[in-house]
């Protein structure tokens, strides 16, 4: 477990989504009701920014081909409807020290 830095408290407001870049990978947070989350933020598909995607609840919903992952998981939990793959991807727990969202990478 290590804790790494990703933002202020305030740069994910709530209900809002926002990518951050930690060690070479880029990190999608979200603040949902107050509570935050964070799964890897490129889509593992064509590689989109989920950041610029939408959201049902916990569901993220890439912005390209309409994947859909839960960010609690990173689990894919709708496809694609045409050929292609989607793998799932990696969620992280986050914590917020001294007004900084922390991810556990
Ligand atoms: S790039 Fe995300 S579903 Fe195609």
């Amino acid at each position: 477990m290590v804790l790494i830095k990703a933002c202020l408290v305030e740069d994910v407001p709530l209900n809002g989504m926002k990518a951050v870049s930690i060690l070479g990978r880029v990190i999608l947070v979200a603040n949902l009701d107050g509570q935050f989350h964070a799964m890897d933020g490129t889509c593992s598909h064509q590689f989109a920014n989920l950041a610029l995607g939408s959201r049902d609840g916990f569901i993220i919903i890439c912005p390209l081909h309409g994947a859909r992952f839960d960010i609690r998981t990173g689990k894919v939990v709708q496809g694609l409807s045409h050929e292609g793959r989607v793998n799932d991807l990696r969620a992280y727990r986050v914590e917020v020290v001294d007004g900084c969202l922390h991810i556990d990478m």
